[in-house]
């Protein structure tokens, strides 16, 4: 089918990319001048595995295509999806002005038929004011329908978790574009839940707000389990191995971040009490969550005495492993907060280091190689859970160190072992 993405980031440009590996013809469409040239160029503005290939390949192909023109996209396609950002406002809500703006980008360009789907993860009842803003801005007498059909791509698997999904959310006001969907995902061989729009919106932020909520859940775990010396890896095996509760998110660590998590938490508190629905439950998340950060810094602040002027070497700033992204990082959060407290950091990150050099202050040094990172360091950080950081010669870096004290603040490493090695380690939960 002829398909189109308005808005080419970590969700437009790989679901664009695997629907044109599905076989469809793909527009991408970006507002960003700059970011289109990159596309056609062949350069991949975001680091995800698998990415790079797939997008020249199907470059190559004719299938895929890039534009700033949304107009163009419109004129070329059955299906136009909506993958634009839909950032929190300072008060938690959602600002919805991309996707306004794009709903009448689309409206003004309509000349016949079409589906508009918006993947863009948004509140309840927004399909509803999409179709009322086309209504409104399209040409009279020209028919459309509008589709919800949310994301659950995880950023560093999305390829995979696009091209297998656990399931396909379709959520629709008629059953006239319920044929469309399935043609556009049946090479995907993935179940398809066709239900209604607001459903299919609720389906979203009560997913990710659920596995925010199993994650902090796990991180409370950890803290009883370090008051009682018990193991909470071994407490999440126990709990994960029941069916009912599956091993998949209870890994304690700093706490959940990135660029969905939080914002889609605090959108549905917004959006439970502005239907008049108390979400105490989420307020609370949200507030254990943000605690977290301090608690682990609190344990590197005993150790160190005083941070004024110590050498802090920190392994990974992207808000988890396998993604160049640091938006909502925790790890750029306990770097900056160190040096905040006067402490000369030294970080690296294998693929998240530009992104994160305009987060952090010009007093944080980002070095290339992970081992330099301990190099005259009082303490050495793990923030970030990249597997290459398990294979590095920690003998080395312990001839390196100033003081051979490491803070794993997600379990990356094996605590026998680290101890064997000389290394005073603590980790979470263990
Ligand atoms: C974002 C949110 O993170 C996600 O929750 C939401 O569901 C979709 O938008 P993401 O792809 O991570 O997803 O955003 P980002 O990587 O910032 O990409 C958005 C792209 O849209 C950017 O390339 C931006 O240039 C483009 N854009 C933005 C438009 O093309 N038009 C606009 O009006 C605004
Ligand atoms: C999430 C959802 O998983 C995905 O379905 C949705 O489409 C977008 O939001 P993402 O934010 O890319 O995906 O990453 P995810 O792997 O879910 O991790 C989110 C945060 O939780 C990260 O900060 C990660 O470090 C943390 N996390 C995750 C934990 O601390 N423990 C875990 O067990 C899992």
């Amino acid at each position: 089918m002829k398909l189109s993405i308005i808005g080419s980031g970590y969700v437009g440009l790989v679901t664009g990319t695997c629907l044109a590996e599905a076989g469809h013809t793909v527009i991408c469409v970006d507002n960003n001048e700059a970011k289109v040239q990159e596309l056609k160029a062949g350069k991949i503005p975001i680091y995800e595995p698998g990415l790079e290939e797939l997008v020249r390949r199907n470059v190559q192909l004719k299938r895929l295509s890039f534009t700033a023109s949304t107009r163009e996209a419109v004129a070329n396609s059955e299906v136009i999806f909506i993958a634009v950002p839909t950032p929190p406002q300072e008060d938690g809500s959602v600002d919805l002005s991309y996707v306004e703006g794009v709903a009448r980008e689309i409206a003004e360009a309509l000349s016949g038929y079409r589906i508009i789907v918006d993947k863009s993860t948004v509140p309840v009842k927004t399909g509803e004011k999409v179709a009322e803003t086309i209504r409104r801005y399209g040409p009279k007498g020209v028919e459309f329908d509008v589709v919800s059909n949310p994301e659950f791509l995880r950023e560093g698997s999305a390829v995979a978790d696009l091209q297998k999904p656990d399931r396909i959310v379709v959520g629709v006001a008629s059953e006239r574009p319920v044929a469309a969907m399935r043609a556009i995902y049946e090479p995907f061989q993935a179940p398809i839940i066709i239900t209604d729009l607001n459903s299919a919106e609720l389906i979203k932020h009560a997913a990710n707000s659920f596995l925010a909520l199993k994650i902090t859940y796990i991180n409370l775990v950890a803290a009883v389990c370090e008051a009682s010396h018990a193991d909470v890896t071994q407490v999440a095996e126990g709990m994960g191995s029941d069916a009912r509760i599956g091993r998949a998110f209870l890994q304690a660590g700093l706490g959940y971040g990135g660029s969905c998590f939080p914002k889609d938490v605090s959108a549905f508190i917004r959006i439970a009490e502005e239907l008049g629905v108390g979400f105490g439950l989420m307020r609370e998340v949200e507030k254990i969550n943000a605690g977290i950060p301090e608690k682990f810094l609190k344990k590197i602040r005993t150790s160190l005495w005083t941070m004024k002027d110590k050498k802090v070497g920190q392994l990974g700033l992207a808000f988890k492993a396998n993604t160049d992204d640091v938006r909502c990082s925790v790890a750029i959060e306990i770097a900056r907060r160190m040096a905040e407290e006067g402490a000369k950091l030294r970080c690296h990150d294998p693929k998240g280091g530009e992104k994160a050099r305009e987060l952090l202050p010009a007093s944080i040094e980002i070095v290339g190689r992970a081992e330099d990172v301990a190099l005259g360091a009082d303490v050495l950080i793990v923030a970030t859970e990249w597997p290459e950081y398990r294979l590095l010669d920690w003998n080395k870096i312990k001839s390196l160190m100033r003081t051979p004290r490491i803070f794993d603040g997600r379990n990356l490493l094996n605590p026998a072992e680290m101890k064997s090695l000389g290394f005073e380690y603590t980790s979470v939960g263990r």
